[in-house]
């Protein structure tokens, strides 16, 4: 292997064309025909490796010694080879936990792991908090929708439901004081919609939650970013905005696709739910989502300390290899082992990168009470255009569904049809101002 050819003498084809938009599993499909489970492919002109194998992309994730994710092993960017406004690189060069390695790794986990625990943990004061606010959440943007649809109707649950619900969590669990409040959500929509304005969008949120972690700083409340400083005093605030910040992006991009990945499964079966979802029906379906459609495609870059040799290719010191979770669960798939919903997914990571176990239980108790309140709100729903038709988003980091048009009735006996005042307090202790006013106020005059 010593003449091994070179990752950037090699031939490769963009990974994101309107073909990997459309039909991922094809692209996936034909580069492991053609190469095996590594592959090289380029991303706006740079040239990467994409595992596909689902035992390479473990023996990456496991192993951190050799697949550093510091991005101070990456050659290409040491050596200043990238082309100008690669439009990765703003991303990459947002030092955060995920960026770490080793001790200074352990330590950013440990300080997230704290902050989280409390409230994700419904048997907890805060933990139950939280949940009561999404379920509030959820019957006030139903309320919106009865009163501005109609009793029945085409709704998009994206962008009449699930977007803003995700926004609304952020708000509340973020702790966004009145003064700062409505121009973040604003720049979140706009970074979500993945439009022209989303670039100079996120640098807004990364200045944003700078701010927020100076005032939470000087001002201790019931919220996350206090629990961060809490956990750990040290933190800056530029370091707390940049945790903060890719906090935020899972919360709202990836839970938001896995709600509506939940909801697609539930609305695709020959009969609806209606009433009470049971918690553990809802928890199979976010498994079974997590196998088929995991909302993170592909994994952050990992750049190898020494020269690996994996698949029919030589990695060297200081390539970006990309795993792909979604290429890995294809070949389960081909393999016969993902007819149900396999455990042996890897939608949440693995090895010490995996995703912290406070934020997915935090997540999965944030999918069921948003997919939970549909069903009991709603006496009939069903797709009003063909799955086939149904328009997805694939970026290199996440997939999911642009909009998830429903055909609905709300129920006769729905108590979002008595709520059209703010719904009542459910009593809980430290309760900020109405989310969805805040986020009213922030979306006026913005493009949807
Ligand atoms: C459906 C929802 C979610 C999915 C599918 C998901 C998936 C993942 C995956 C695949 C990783 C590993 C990344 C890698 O190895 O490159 C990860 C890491 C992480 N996730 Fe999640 N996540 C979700 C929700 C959340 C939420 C709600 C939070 C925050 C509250 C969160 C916080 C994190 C953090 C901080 C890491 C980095 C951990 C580290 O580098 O040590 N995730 N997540």
């Amino acid at each position: 292997m010593i003449n091994a050819p070179s990752l950037e003498s090699l031939p490769s084809a963009p990974l994101l064309t309107a073909e990997f938009d459309i039909d991922p599993s094809a692209v996936y499909a034909r580069l492991r025909n053609t190469y095996g489970p590594v592959a090289p492919v380029n991303l706006a002109g740079v040239p990467v490796w994409l595992v596909l194998g689902y035992q390479q992309v473990l023996d990456v994730l496991r192993n951190d010694t050799t697949w550093r994710s510091d991005i101070r092993h990456w050659r290409a960017h040491r050596e200043g080879k990238l082309p100008t406004n690669w439009p990765l690189l703003t991303g990459y060069e947002i030092r955060q936990t995920m960026f770490l390695d080793g001790a200074e790794h352990g330590a950013a986990r440990q300080t997230l792991y704290s902050a989280l625990e409390s409230f994700q943990d419904v048997r907890t004061q805060r933990g139950w908090g939280l949940r009561a606010a999404v379920l509030r959440y959820a019957d006030e943007l139903i309320t919106t929708l009865a009163n501005e649809t109609g009793l029945t109707g085409i709704a998009d649950l994206n962008a009449q439901y699930t977007k803003p619900l995700v926004l609304m969590l952020v708000h509340r669990l973020f702790g966004f004081p009145d003064e700062l409040d409505s121009d973040v959500l604003s720049s979140f929509w706009q970074m979500l919609d993945g439009g022209p304005d989303a670039a100079a969008a996120t640098a807004r949120i990364l200045e944003d939650m700078t701010e927020l972690a100076a005032y939470r700083r000087a001002a201790p409340g019931d919220d996350f970013p206090s629990a961060m400083l809490a956990a750990d005093p040290s933190l800056s605030d530029a370091q707390l905005g940049r945790e903060l910040f890719v906090n935020a992006v899972y919360l709202t991009e990836a839970t938001g696709n896995m709600i509506l990945s939940t909801l697609l499964q539930f609305l695709g079966r020959s009969v609806t739910p209606t009433g009470n979802v049971p918690d553990r029906v809802i928890t199979d379906m976010v498994n079974w989502v997590a196998l088929h459609n995991p909302p993170i495609v592909n994994l952050n870059f990992r750049f190898p300390s020494q020269d690996v040799q994996m698949g029919n290719f030589l990695i060297r010191t200081g390539d970006v290899v990309v795993p792909s979770l979604a290429g890995a669960h294809e070949e389960l798939a081909s393999l016969g082992h993902a007819g149900g919903a396999s455990r042996a997914h890897l939608a949440w990571g693995a090895g010490p990168h995996r995703c912290p176990s406070g934020a997915q239980e935090l997540t999965v108790t944030v999918v069921r009470a948003a997919v939970s309140r549909v069903f009991e709100h709603l006496a009939d729903a069903e797709l009003a255009i063909p799955p086939s038709r149904l328009p997805w988003h694939s970026g290199l980091s996440v997939r999911g569904l642009r909009h998830l048009p429903v055909r609905y009735a709300i129920k006769p006996t729905s108590s979002v049809l008595i709520l059209e005042r703010p719904a009542p307090s459910l009593g809980v202790a430290g309760e900020p101002r109405g989310a969805l006013a805040a986020l009213r106020r922030g979306l006026r005059g913005i493009r949807r």
